[in-house]
C-alpha cells in the first residue's frame, strides 16, 4: 500500500493533499520552525487562517523549506471581523502579504456569523478573488446547510470545501451529506478532538490491532470517510507520526465501531450561535 499521500479533486479542477497541518495555537514564534518540521517531514498542506495570526510564520517556513510553489497548498480564512465586501479584499491582501504568496489554494469563510448577516457579502468578495486567480478556490468553514443554501443561491460559485468540526464524538453526518450531495468536499477540524477522544478503550484496542497509535486510527478513519485533514501538533514526533497513516486500512468493522463512538458532542463552537466579529 503507498505511503504517499492522495489528493481529492475539488469541483473547480484543482485539488486538495488529503492530510495537512493545522496551525491552530501554534505560537506565533514558533510557527516557522514547526510548519518547517511538517515540510521536511512530507506535508504539502498548510492550514492556517488570519485570525490564529501566525500567517507570517507559515510563510517564512515555507520561504526557507524552498518547495515549488506547485506541490505546496496553502489554505488561509478570512477573519470574522472583515465580511464587509472591501475590509474581505484588503484582509485577503494582508494575508498574501503575511505569506510572503502571490496566491493562495484555498481561501474560506472562518464562520458565517449569522447574526452579522453579511457572509453572502463576503462571498462575494471571496468570488472575485477566485476570479483573479489569487485565491485558486474558495469555500466556507463552519457552514450548516441553511448557510450554504444561501451562498447557493445567491452566489456563482459553488464552494470548492466547506471545512467544519468532525471527530469521533462529533460526526457531523448533517452537513458532510449535504456537502457529498452538491460535490463541496468535506475538510475536519479538529480531527483528534483535540486530543480529548484518545484515551478512548475501542480507539486503543483498534490501535493495538493494527500496531499503531489511537491518534493514526482516528485520521485513518477520517482519510477512509473521504473527508481531509489537517491535524495539529506542536510536537515534532507527533507531527511525523500523523503522517504515517497511508500504509495500513481499518476494516468496516472499525470503522463502524469508531462511528459508533459518536455522542452528538462537540467541542468547538455551534456555528448557529457564533457571532463573535472580535470588535
Ligand atoms: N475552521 C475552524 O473553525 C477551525 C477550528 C479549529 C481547528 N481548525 C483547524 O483544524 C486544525 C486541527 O484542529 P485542532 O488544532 O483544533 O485539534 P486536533 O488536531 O484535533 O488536536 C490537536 C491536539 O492533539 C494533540 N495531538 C496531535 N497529534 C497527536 C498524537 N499523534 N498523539 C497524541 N496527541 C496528539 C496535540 O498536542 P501537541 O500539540 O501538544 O502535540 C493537540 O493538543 C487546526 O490546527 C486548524 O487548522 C479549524
Amino acid at each position: 500500500m503507498s505511503t504517499e499521500i492522495p489528493s481529492l479533486p475539488l469541483n473547480n479542477g484543482t485539488s486538495v493533499p488529503q492530510l495537512g497541518y493545522g496551525v491552530f495555537k501554534v505560537p506565533p514564534e514558533q510557527t516557522r520552525e514547526l510548519v518547517l518540521t511538517a515540510l521536511e517531514a512530507g506535508y504539502r498542506h498548510i492550514d492556517t487562517a488570519q485570525m490564529y495570526r501566525n500567517e507570517r510564520g507559515v510563510g517564512e517556513a515555507i520561504a526557507a523549506a524552498g518547495l515549488p510553489r506547485d506541490e505546496l497548498f496553502v489554505t488561509t480564512k478570512l477573519n470574522n471581523a472583515f465580511h464587509e465586501h472591501d475590509a474581505a479584499l484588503e484582509a485577503f491582501d494582508r494575508s498574501l502579504e503575511e505569506l510572503g504568496l502571490d496566491h493562495v489554494d484555498l481561501f474560506l469563510i472562518h464562520w458565517p456569523l449569522p447574526a452579522v448577516g453579511r457572509f453572502v457579502e463576503a462571498w462575494g468578495a471571496l468570488e472575485e478573488l477566485y476570479r483573479s486567480g489569487r485565491a485558486r478556490a474558495i469555500g466556507t468553514s463552519n457552514f450548516q446547510p441553511q448557510h450554504l443554501r444561501r451562498i447557493l443561491a445567491e452566489g456563482t460559485v459553488v464552494p470548492a470545501v466547506n471545512q467544519v468540526e468532525i471527530h469521533p464524538w462529533f460526526g457531523n453526518e448533517e452537513v458532510r451529506a449535504f456537502d457529498a450531495e452538491h460535490d463541496i468536499v468535506t475538510e475536519a477540524w479538529s480531527p483528534l478532538g483535540r486530543g480529548r477522544v484518545l484515551e478512548d478503550p475501542t480507539l486503543a484496542r483498534i490501535a493495538t490491532d493494527h500496531d499503531r497509535t489511537p491518534a493514526q486510527v482516528v485520521l485513518r478513519w477520517h482519510v477512509q470517510r473521504g473527508d481531509v485533514v489537517f491535524p495539529k501538533s506542536a510536537t515534532p514526533s507527533r507531527i511525523r507520526e500523523n503522517l504515517e497513516i497511508f500504509d495500513f486500512e481499518l476494516s468496516g468493522e472499525d470503522m463502524a465501531a469508531i462511528t459508533g463512538l459518536d455522542r452528538d458532542e462537540r467541542i468547538g463552537s455551534h456555528p448557529d450561535h457564533m457571532n463573535n466579529t472580535g470588535r
